[in-house]
């Protein structure tokens, strides 16, 4: 899967890519499968919501899944950030699904992931990409990420670090920075179906609001960082940011390649057993 040359004008110009349909229904279907398990356990790895026992973003999912450890390797990730980083060596720098869920899910505050990433783990530069999918639809109602085309481009803009706001400690950027920079690039906010996929560079502006609606916003998100620019300091868990930093291998094979590594669901549809 390789971005043409618009998409990559696209993702310099504004920072951001969306990509439909790049996951299959067939695929979304085999990772929500795999979700309530890992929702379900009490681990440091799950991180819940301030006001609430809710799971606000589960990390860590490819060392507690072998499915998610495939995931991270799928070429669809790996060619297009080859493309934009040049053909270097990445590793996996996070891997998480943020769940914000129906009623419940909290703000994620104005923000860009280097900030966070260079003040806590020490990486020198920049270059991380955020590869996303939705697994569920993103509509405005149910706190959609927001993004300010342009914001990445005169470099990292001023943070602080808010522990306040939100359980997930983070280094945000204040108003009276955030409203220049959309005074010059407006607002996007990429809204779509299961399978739509996101990349955005580490210094742009994003952020998203509370979910007030019945419907959950769940994403999956991996940060891959090449291998030259990794962290220096190793003092967050690592589930925050992983120490393991064996470049990707890209997976030489389909995602679902083999019966049982498909949904519970997927599998009825596949053998004509799909409840009517
Ligand atoms: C969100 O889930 O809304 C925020 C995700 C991110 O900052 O990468
Ligand atoms: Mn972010």
């Amino acid at each position: 899967m390789t971005l043409t040359e618009e998409q990559l004008d696209t993702f310099h110009r504004d920072g951001v890519l969306m990509l439909p349909g790049l996951f299959s229904g067939d695929e979304i279907a085999a990772i929500d499968a795999r979700l309530p398990r890992l929702f379900a356990e009490r681990c440091p790895e799950n991180f819940r919501e301030k006001s609430s026992d809710v799971v606000r973003t589960a990390m860590g999912l490819h060392l507690r899944d072998d499915f998610f450890a495939r995931l991270v390797r799928d070429l669809r990730f790996v060619e297009p950030a080859k493309q934009i980083l040049g053909d270097v060596d990445m590793y996996a720098q996070q891997v998480k699904v943020n769940a914000k869920q129906a009623f419940t899910g909290e703000q994620w505050q104005w923000h860009y992931d280097f900030a966070t990433h260079h003040h806590e783990d020490g990486v020198p530069l920049p270059l991380a990409l955020n590869l996303h999918i939705f697994l569920d639809e993103v509509n405005e109602f149910n706190g959609p990420l927001v993004f300010i085309p342009g914001s990445h481009r005169n470099g990292p803009a001023p943070t602080s670090l808010d522990t306040v706001t939100t359980s997930y400690p983070l280094w945000t950027v204040a108003t009276d920075v955030v409203g220049p920079l959309v005074e010059r690039g407006g607002l996007y906010c990429p809204k779509g179906p299961p399978g739509t996929a996101l990349i955005f560079g580490d210094t742009m502006v994003h952020g998203s609001p509370a979910n007030m609606s019945p419907w959950p916003r769940r994403i999956f998100s991996l940060i891959l960082n090449p291998v030259s620019n990794h962290q220096t300091t190793m003092q967050r868990p690592d589930h925050q940011h992983h120490r393991e930093f064996t470049p990707i291998t890209p997976l030489g094979e389909p995602l679902l390649d083999e019966p049982s590594r498909q949904s519970p669901n997927s599998l009825a549809r596949a053998s004509g057993m799909a409840r009517q």
